[in-house]
C-alpha cells in the first residue's frame, strides 16, 4: 500500500532529505585518490551526525556502515573496507539519514581525478536518466512511465538497465511502496497521488544488466565487470511536478 503524505509529513522529510544533500556534497568536495572507501564512510558519517542526523543504513538488515559505497563494476550496496581509490574510478555513494522520523535517500556517482571518457559519458547519463524520469512527472502519471523514461535513454546509448535492485517509496521506513523499477512500459502501474515520496534511482551499466552477489552478501557487481554507475533523489510527486527533496 502506498502511504501517500500530508504537507506536515513532508515538511519533516526535508530535514533528513537536505542532511542527505548536504552530506553528499560535502563527501563531493573531499573524496580523491588515496582514501578508501572506509574513509569516504566515515566523512558520510561524521557529517551526518554533526548535522543532527542518524545513519540509517547502519544495523539496516546487519548493514554495517553508513554509506554504501561501490567502486567501478560495484552497481550498488558496496560494503566500505580497505579498498584504496584511485585516479580513473567511478564511485557511487548511496546514503540514508533519518531524523523527525523520517528518511531521506540519495546517490551521487562521483569521478576520481580524469576517468576515462566512456565512462564519464556513463555517468553523465545516468544522471541524466534521473532527469529524463521526471520530466512530465506528476500527479496522475502511471508508475512504470519512470521505469520507461528510464530504460529509453539508458538503452538508446547502448547500457544495461539493472533490474534486480529498483527505486521505492520513503517516509517513516526507508522502502516503502511501490517499487520503482528503472524499465516498464509506457501507461502501465497506479497513476500516481499527490503527496507519494519516491527515491528514483536510475541504475545503468556500460555493459549487461545482470549482476552477481558478492560473498559478503550486499555488494552485487556487473556480470562482465564493467562500470556501471547510481544516480537518486528523493521526490515527492505533486500537481504539476515534483519537488525535489535531496537537490
Ligand atoms: N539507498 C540504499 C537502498 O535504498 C540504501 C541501502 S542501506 C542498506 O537500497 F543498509 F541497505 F545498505
Ligand atoms: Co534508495
Amino acid at each position: 500500500m502506498i502511504h501517500v503524505k500530508s504537507e506536515k509529513e513532508i515538511d519533516l522529510m526535508r530535514e533528513p532529505c537536505k542532511i542527505v544533500k548536504e552530506t553528499l556534497e560535502f563527501v563531493g568536495s573531499r573524496i580523491k585518490a588515496g582514501m578508501s572507501t572506509r574513509e569516504v564512510d566515515e566523512l558520510v558519517e561524521r557529517y551526518i551526525r554533526s548535522s543532527g542526523g542518524n545513519p540509517s543504513c547502519i544495523g539496516y538488515g546487519g548493514f554495517p556502515a553508513a554509506a554504501c559505497v561501490s567502486v567501478n563494476e560495484v552497481v550498488v550496496h558496496g560494503i566500505p573496507d580497505d579498498r584504496i581509490l584511485k585516479e580513473g574510478d567511478i564511485v557511487s555513494v548511496d546514503i540514508v539519514a533519518d531524523k523527525n522520523g523520517y528518511h531521506g535517500d540519495a546517490c551521487r556517482t562521483f569521478c576520481i581525478g580524469e576517468v576515462a571518457p566512456d565512462v564519464k559519458e556513463l555517468v553523465r547519463v545516468t544522471e541524466e536518466c534521473f532527469f529524463r524520469a521526471i520530466e512530465g512527472l506528476r500527479v496522475g502519471t502511471p508508475l512504470f512511465d519512470i521505469g520507461y523514461a528510464v530504460q529509453q535513454h539508458a538503452e538508446a546509448h547502448g547500457y544495461g538497465v539493472i533490474r534486480s535492485y529498483t527505486g521505492h517509496g520513503i517516509g517513516r521506513e526507508m522502502h516503502e511502496d511501490p517499487s520503482v523499477p528503472n524499465y516498464g512500459k509506457r501507461g502501465t502501474g497506479v497513476r500516481l497521488r499527490a503527496g507519494t515520496v519516491l527515491c528514483i534511482e536510475p541504475m545503468i551499466a556500460m555493459g549487461t544488466w545482470k549482476v552477481k552477489l558478492l560473498a559478503d552478501g550486499w555488494g552485487a557487481v556487473t556480470a562482465d565487470h564493467k562500470p556501471a554507475a547510481h544516480y537518486e533523489n528523493t521526490v515527492v510527486v505533486r500537481e504539476d511536478g515534483v519537488e525535489i527533496l535531496t537537490l
